[in-house]
């Protein structure tokens, strides 16, 4: 039989199996009966338990234990590394919640398996809430890891005095908080900062704005809140003329429309006026422009100072919407440049770079696309690590926040993270390994008129746009509150370990990179 054939085979039988083993619900109080379904024995498949992508071996004692004692051996070779960190390097994994990495890992060969940051040697967790709320967003999330402070939910750059859509407080400088970017480039280094969304989104944006709405991404957004006569500057304006932005050297992302007056722009949204891009490359003949993969491979840095690179209207694609024809650089190729434009600087450098889509599939409850998301984001990081040196760079990896996302049921080992559980709901419909508390898919997966479930297995085709179910309805899936972990290498990264605020993450790298932003001394100095 064809591989392919075989497994459909399996599948199908496998299938027929699972839901002639549906069980009829338990009584209330048979408690026996309950307890028996907390840890159901699995139905056979076919061919025994496992399928074919077996580890060889790891079904002995040896395996595991030569592995245990290789752990040990790895630790004990470890140094501690307290030289000063000439570059830092922030990789945010927008929305990478722990449950979203770990699933990645099957679409990498398995559970076995580790993303390029999992072998970091150090890691911790990063509590998230905000100063006004549980679970967070990503706004609040980089004043946070990028300023060193918590903050109200939906502002970027301000202290938690301001709420949200204060228009007044935005403009009062006392409210501003200054990012590690800046601390950065007060110090002689040069900054970036890479995205794969809008470069105007919220996690960029907390590198070099102050503002009190992360919708205030150009200037008919804050005309629209603060009124025709503000003198609030969007976040757009913030990056090319800001006193952060007009200094950073390396800036990549999407967002064209919010820097382009629509009078001048087919797809522009500002109402201004102006044409900020123009702006940016009239400053200087050394400010550089590209917009497309070519121009950016093209592009002689030794001619330029500045580079500022965007590839779209809006965010950037997703890497399984694109093909090697693209237009648009992959995470792994922006970040590789970064890396070559800002190591020019002899004082070094500090560069935010973010996996921005992971966090819009799973809104989606586009499961295929965020795990896609996050093995191209792992792509970056590997590359990352190999450009640079352990001895004087540190690497820092983490998320801004979870989301309401759910890798459960007992899936055999080899099985399709995409596919069902042989959990056997009372209603006989198959359970899927992959799920959401909420999201749009909810009536696609709920029948609400007949009150029952529709079989997912058969809403789930293989489309890179797949949805996975969700419990409850809600135009967009919402982010969760649990911990995030952080992942570090280089100068400084056993500072990373344990549980604390996320707010803590940029003091860290400041201290390992003896930057000043009156808080942290340099211990090294
Ligand atoms: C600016 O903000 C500070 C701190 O929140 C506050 O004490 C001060 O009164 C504000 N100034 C104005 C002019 O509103
Ligand atoms: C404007 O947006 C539309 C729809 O996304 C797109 O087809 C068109 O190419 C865009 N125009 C330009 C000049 O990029
Ligand atoms: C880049 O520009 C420099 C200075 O003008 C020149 O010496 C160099 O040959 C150029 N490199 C390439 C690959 O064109
Ligand atoms: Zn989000």
């Amino acid at each position: 039989m064809s591989h392919a054939r075989r497994t459909l085979f399996l599948a199908t039988l496998a299938c027929v199996l699972y839901t002639a083993l549906a069980l009829p619900p338990c009584a209330r109080d048979d408690e026996d009966c309950r307890e028996s379904r907390m840890h159901p024995d699995l139905p056979d498949l076919p061919q025994g338990r496992i399928l074919p992508r077996k580890i060889d071996g790891d079904d002995t004692n040896d395996y595991w234990r030569n592995q245990g004692k290789e752990f040990i051996q790895t630790k004990m070779a470890q140094k501690l590394n307290t030289q000063k960190a000439k570059n830092v390097i922030l990789f945010l994994g927008d929305g990478m919640g722990l449950t979203t990495h770990s699933a990645a890992r099957n679409l990498i060969g398995g559970e076995e398996q580790y993303l390029s940051f999992e072998k970091f040697p150090y890691t911790g967790l990063s509590k998230t809430y905000a100063v006004d709320v549980i679970v967070s967003d990503s706004a609040n999330t980089a004043t946070a890891f990028l300023c060193g402070v918590k903050a109200m939910k939906g502002t970027i750059g301000l202290s938690a005095q301001v709420e949200r859509d204060d228009c007044a407080a935005t403009l009062n400088t006392t409210n501003h908080v200054h990012s590690i970017a800046k601390w950065a480039m007060d110090a002689g280094k040069s900054a970036g900062v890479v995205t794969t969304t809008r470069i105007t989104h919220a996690s960029p944006a907390g590198a070099y704005a102050h503002t009190a709405d992360r919708d205030w991404e150009d200037d008919t957004e804050v005309k629209g809140d603060c009124g025709a006569d503000t003198t609030v500057q969007d976040i757009a304006y913030q990056l090319i003329h800001g006193e952060v932005g007009s200094k950073l050297s390396f800036m990549m992302g999407g967002g064209k429309r919010h820097f382009i007056d629509s009078k001048l722009y087919e797809n522009g949204t500002r109402s201004d006026g102006l044409d900020l891009i123009d702006q940016y490359k009239k400053i200087s003949d050394r400010n550089a422009f590209v917009e497309s993969r070519t121009e950016l491979n093209n592009l002689n840095f030794s001619n330029v100072d500045r580079v500022l690179g965007i590839f779209s209207d809006s965010h950037l694609q997703y890497h399984l919407e694109t093909d090697a024809n693209s237009r648009q650089p992959t995470l792994e190729e922006m970040t590789r440049k970064a890396i070559e434009f800002l190591s020019r600087n002899e004082e070094g450098y500090f560069i935010f770079i973010e996996g921005g889509r992971i966090d819009t599939a799973h809104h989606d409850n586009m499961a295929r696309l965020a795990l896609d998301e996050v093995v191209e984001f792992s792509k970056a990081i590997n590359a990352a690590r190999e450009l640079t040196s352990e001895e004087d760079t540190l690497i820092v990896v983490t998320a801004d926040h979870s989301h309401a996302f759910s890798y459960s049921g007992y899936p055999y080992r080899g099985n399709d993270i995409f596919g069902r559980t042989p959990s056997t709901p009372g209603d006989s419909k198959p359970l899927m390994t992959l799920s959401y508390a909420n999201g749009p898919s909810f009536e696609k997966f709920y029948d609400v008129t007949n009150k029952e479930r529709r079989d997912p297995t058969t809403l789930v085709t293989g489309d890179v746009h797949d949805q996975f179910p969700a419990t409850a309805p809600l135009d967009s899936e919402t982010h969760g509150g649990d911990d995030v972990a952080v992942f570090a290498s280089g100068p400084w990264a056993h500072l990373f370990t344990g549980v604390y605020e996320q707010n803590t993450i940029p003091h860290m790298m400041a201290y390992a990179s003896c930057l000043s932003d009156g808080l942290t001394v340099c211990s090294t100095a």
